[in-house]
Order: structure tokens, then sequence, then C-alpha cells
């Protein structure tokens, strides 16, 4: 008999139940804690994992409970949530998204891994894959973005960058696919609240990069806390035991999100915590995070026949085989055996990512690269450093963080500071001071935006504008200005509708959240000592009624015509986005030619791709398909590559990229974003 099959014979329904149950580590000002209670019930066997608890020392602690002096030996499984980076922050992934780059993906993924590795975490609940489309929803800041193609390609890189190849290496960590499924589609953009949708949309656009992560070997997957077409995410029997487990083929660990097993309560869909625990462990949902459902509401269950003991058997075997492909049982101590912190390398990394995830919105007349040495650096986050590591800061310091007023500074140059005002909040009284530094300065840099905690869970906004006074301060600046060039550092967790801001400034930086090399990966491109070549993974809606707005979208039967009042339109505003998908400035100045597609299957396509400009920089070209189908609709444009290429000052290349030939009718286009394209007939 093997391991598994031994222990599962040994344990008694408690111990099962324990597997099934992972529970939250206290985090005290002084770092994480244990309460007495959560060690007994490790000590006994009943709690089986723990989130929230890391550092080698105190994870050693734990585990040595669990191997030392519960009945079994059976090790804890440790997960954390590093969605951008452990020790060493990165750009939020909505940022790193605008990359396009998956080894670059992946690279910050493999340093996560190994931080986490080395704080005795065995899990992270990363990557998260929830296609948005909609800004208004705070947890946009955490996805790929609007794009299916995209939220796939992101699902490969970042799991074979946390798992590295084997779950048993010393420097890998389990992933855990999130937020199964269709979560991006929130009522109204509204955390929490209901998604519907038609089967098509769900299995082309929402479902596809769950496919890609099981395709990578994903070690586990997190249900989302929506209901979706009337049934919660957590007890979806359809979509997670036919659809997840039976057609993709899943056979990982299933955690639920935090407490929603129990919240099918809520849901109104159980009517204890039994009837919550039978249908999220039917439907498949082998742990439940902090509902305490399993271990009070199962043995119920199994009095009521709601569940039989192989249900749980099921689940407990996929949880030990987890925890061996971990190679826990061999070695438990494995990871974490020393405390880690952010190295040379990794901040390295977190520069060089940073810099490449900023998108430049708009560049007039060149005024970027900085050519001024005197600057006023107005407003709430020029100094905000801690701000920087955005909303799933991990296990970052926020004193580790640099802000743009220390890069900028770094760099010699004449940098002088004032907020004006504060990221929220009515008061203007600084707004004076900040006028007086401009007056003095030869260009104005506005750092702009929402405080990191704005976006992430529990986030949404209903305005997409600047919060607080800041559009005062920037209105005020603007008249003071009198001709300096003035600057927008743009902080988010979202695109902003901030058409006034862009309209008046002459050039603006999206910026996001950089993470904790932030201040030097913006002085670096707005020195010009790197090229900007982030482009957005989202479009920028204009005003929040554009909200969801995509690329994606299909044809209808009245697309806009500016001759036809009857066609698809607002009466107030035009339809196109402040920025399109893909959208993103460099200091070079490149021109595409000569798309062509030849024949065969994959079909292969190039374009010429000619750097005119005085600057060496990176051009990344994105591969649309619109393809025409008998009885249904699809996309004016669905995409189906990217492609990046540096080219020196009056260099030119040539971009291949491959895809699956499409039958019958169908155009592709190639541009620098979805707005502006080239197009040959195939
Ligand atoms: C979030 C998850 C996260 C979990 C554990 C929940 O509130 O929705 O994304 O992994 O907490 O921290």
């Amino acid at each position: 008999m093997g391991r598994i099959d031994r222990l599962i014979a040994e344990m008694t329904l408690a111990e099962k139940l324990g597997q099934l149950t992972m529970t939250a580590a206290d985090y005290a000002v002084t770092g994480p804690v244990i309460t007495p209670l959560s060690e007994d019930a490790i000590r006994s066997g009943t709690i089986g994992n723990l989130l929230n608890l890391y550092g080698a020392a105190p994870t050693r602690r734990i585990q040595k409970i669990a191997v030392e002096e519960s009945r079994l030996h059976i090790p804890l499984l440790l997960g954390f949530d590093a969605l951008h980076g452990h020790r060493t922050v990165f750009p939020i992934p909505l940022a790193e998204a605008g990359l396009f780059d998956p080894a670059a993906w992946e690279s910050t993924a493999r340093v996560t891994a190994e931080e986490c590795a080395g704080d005795g975490l065995h899990m992270t609940f990363a990557p998260m894959l929830d296609v948005s489309r909609d800004p208004r929803w705070g947890r946009i800041a955490e996805s790929p973005g609007e794009d299916s193609f995209v939220g796939s390609a992101f699902a490969w890189a970042k799991i074979r960058g946390f798992q590295n190849g084997s779950l048993a290496d010393i420097g890998a960590v389990a992933a855990c696919a999130k937020h199964y499924v269709a979560y991006g589609a929130v009522t109204a953009g509204r955390e929490y609240s209901p998604t519907d949708m038609s089967e098509g949309m769900l299995r082309e656009v929402y479902l596809p990069p769950f496919r890609a992560a099981v395709e990578a070997g994903v070690a586990a997957i997190m249900p989302a806390f929506t209901d979706l077409n009337d049934v919660p995410m957590t007890a979806n029997a359809p979509l997670l035991r036919d659809v997840l487990r039976g057609e993709l083929g899943f056979d990982g660990v299933i955690i639920s999100d935090y407490h929603a097993v129990a919240e099918l309560l809520n849901h109104g869909v159980a009517g204890d915590l039994a009837e919550a625990a039978a249908l999220a462990l039917k439907a498949g949902v082998d742990i439940d995070m902090m509902s305490d459902a399993y271990r009070l509401g199962l043995p119920v269950a199994l009095q009521r026949n709601l569940v039989a003991m192989e249900d749980i058997d099921a689940s407990v075997r996929r949880v030990l085989s987890l925890k061996e492909r971990l190679d826990l049982f061999q070695d438990p101590y494995r990871r974490g055996r020393a405390d880690t912190g952010m190295t040379a390398q990794s901040r390295a990394l977190a520069r060089a990512i940073g810099a490449r995830a900023l998108v430049l919105l708009k560049n007039d007349a060149n005024v970027l690269p900085l050519a001024a040495r005197k600057i006023a650096a107005i407003g709430p986050l020029a100094d905000a450093g801690s701000e920087m590591r955005g909303p799933w800061g991990g296990a970052g310091r926020p004193e580790d963080c640099v802000s743009v007023l220390q890069g900028l500074t770094q760099t010699g140059l004449d940098v002088r500071h004032a907020p004006g005002v504060a990221i929220d909040g009515d008061d203007l009284s600084g707004v004076a001071t900040a006028l007086d530094l401009c007056a003095d300065a030869d260009a104005i840099l506005l750092c702009l935006g929402e405080a990191a905690l704005m976006s992430g869970e529990a986030a949404s906004r209903a305005h997409l504008g600047l919060p607080g006074r800041q559009q005062d301060l920037a209105d005020a600046v603007f008249e003071k200005a009198a001709g300096k060039p003035v600057i927008v550092v743009l902080f988010s967790g979202r695109p902003l509708a901030v058409p006034k801001l862009v309209s008046r400034a002459h050039a603006v930086l999206a910026a996001w959240f950089p993470g904790c090399e932030a201040g030097h990966a913006i002085a670096d491109v707005l020195t010009g000592k790197v090229s900007p070549s982030g482009r957005t993974a989202v479009s920028w809606p204009r005003a929040v009624g554009q909200v969801p707005i995509f690329f994606g979208e299909r044809p209808g039967g009245r697309p806009f015509n500016p001759n036809d009042h009857f066609t698809s339109h607002y009466s107030d505003l035009e339809n196109t986005p402040l920025f399109p998908f893909g959208h993103g400035l460099t200091y070079g100045d490149f021109e595409l030619s000569n798309l062509r597609a030849l024949p065969g299957d994959p079909l292969t396509v190039k374009v010429d791709v000619e750097n005119r400009g005085a600057h060496a920089a990176e051009e990344t070209v994105f591969l649309f398909l619109n393809q025409k189908r008998p009885g249904v609709t699809r996309p004016l444009l669905e995409l189906k590559g990217f492609e990046k290429i540096a080219l020196r000052p009056s260099e030119r290349g040539t971009i291949t990229l491959t895809l699956p030939r499409p039958t019958g009718q169908a155009e592709l286009f190639a541009g620098p974003n979805a707005a502006s394209l080239l197009s040959v007939s195939i």
C-alpha cells in the first residue's frame, strides 16, 4: 500500500477534515504568530494547511509541530498571496502584462517563487487569471488585462516560473490559478456582485486562461467568490467538476476562496453549514479556506447522507498527493532554510521590469526624455515610496521602496518637491507652495493618481477620475506652467478616465504601481536611459459610461457610421477609447510595412519594422484576426500573437509570427495597437 492509501486508511474523520482545512495565521506587528488554539489543532491533526505565515523561523517552528507532534506526522501546506512579488515587489500584474514578454513574466515568477520558498512557503495563490474589461473593478489591477490570448500566455509563463518544471524543486512553489471563472465580469464592476454571461463568451474569453493553466500543469485552482448564471462558483458542479476536472482534465487541488464555503448561505443556496460544505465538496472543492465549514459541517453532512466518505477521501487524496509532489513527506523543512530578503539581482530585475512596464501614453513634441535640469516634482505620489508596492505588496517592506523623488534625485537632477494636495481629501492649502516651485522650475513633473489600496480586492470605484482634489491641483499647475513642459506620471491600479488631464499635459506616463524599484525605473525612462516599451493591456475609457470597453467587440447590425444617426453610438461622447489596447509610445519612431501571410498551416505572418527615430527602442507588434463563421457573429478583432523587436536608429527588422490557419474567410491585421493596423486577407 502506498503512503497516501496507508494514511487515508489510518486517518480519523477529524484528521481527514484537517487536511481539507486551511486557516490563517495571525500576523502580529512583530511578525507572524499562530494562536495557541491553532497550534493545538495542528498538533491534533485537525488543521492541515495554513495561509499568511512566512519566514524561515516561524514556518519551521510550526512545521515541526505538525511533523513531530501530530499522530500521523503529516506536514503542513503553507500558502501566501505573492501576486506580484514576495520580498521583491514587481509591478502589478496589469502593468507587467503590458510588457507582452512571456520570458519576462516567467522571470519575475521565478524570483518570487525562490523568495517564497526561502520563506518556507509551498504555495502561492497566483497567478490571477481573470480577464477584466471593467476598470471599475479594483481587481483589474491583479489581472493580465482585457484579453484572453494574453491571459493564456501569462498563465503559461507564470506557472512555469512558479513551479519550475517540478514541484519537488527546492525553489519551486505550487501555483494556484484564480479566480475560476468569470469573476472579472462582476455586475457593474462592483466587487463580489454576480456575473451572467453566454456560454460563448465564457468559453472564448474567460475560460481559456484557465485552460492554459491546466495545460501548464498548475497545481491548484481557486474558484471565484461570485455566482455565474445563478450558481455560486464555490458550489458550481457543472463548471468545477464537469468542465474543469472532466473536460479540461484538471486533477490538482481546488481551494475555496477565503470564507467562500460559508458564504454559500448568503448566496441563498445552502440552509446551513452542513449543506454549504456538502455543496462545495460535491462540486469538487478540496480545501475549505477560512470557513470551518468542512470541519464543522461535513460530519453532519455525512450523517444526513449529503456526502459520502469516498467524497471526503477523494479530496484528502488530492491534498496529500500535492504534499507528496512538493516532496514535503520526504523533507518537510526543505524550503525555508534561511530568511530571504531582496538581493542586488532581484532589485535589478525589479528595476528593469518596472521600467519596461511603464506605458508612455502621450509625448507631445518629444518633451521626454527630459531635457530640463531643474524639476518641480509636484503631487501626492512623488514622495510616496510605500504606495509604489500596489495592492498586493506581498512581503515587501515599505522602507525598501524607492519613490520618484528619490529615484530622480539620484540621477543628479535638481529636483524640488511639494505634494500640493493629498491623494484623497479636500485640503487645497498646499497648492500655493506647489505653484511657487513650478514658477522656479524648467519642467514640471506631476505625480498623481490613486493610492495603492484604491485598487485590488474590495476596491471598486464608480468614478474613474483622479481622487480627491488632484484634478484641481493639476488645473492650477497647467495655468501656472505657462508653456513649460508638464509631464504627468500617473499611478493607478486600473485605467483612469482622465481625458482633461491627458489633453492638457505635454506627456503622460502610466506608471500603474511599478513595485519596489519604482523611482529608479521611472527615472530611467524619464531621463532616456531606457526607452519606454510598455503597452497597455487594457483599453482606457474616456468616461465611465463607456465601460466595459474592449477591442474584441462584435460588429452588431448597425456599426457606427458618422453619416447615419441610427448606428451604434453615444450622443454625448465618441465610441473610441481614450487609449486603445496595445497603445504605448517609445522614444523611437517605428514604421511597419509589407504585412504578408505565407501559405501553410500554421500560417506564417511577417511584417517589416523600421526605426526611423533618433533613439534605440523596442517596438511591439500585435497580430489580430477577423474571421467569418457561418451563422454566428465574431469579434471585429481577435488577438492571435504579439512580438517585440529592439532596433537602433535607422535599423530595420522583420517580425515573424505563426498562427493556426483559420478556416474560411478571414482577414489579418498587424500593428502597434488595436487602433492603427495594416491588413491582409487570407
Ligand atoms: C482573495 C484571494 C486570496 C485569498 C487569500 C481572498 O480574499 O479573494 O484572491 O488568495 O483572500 O488571501
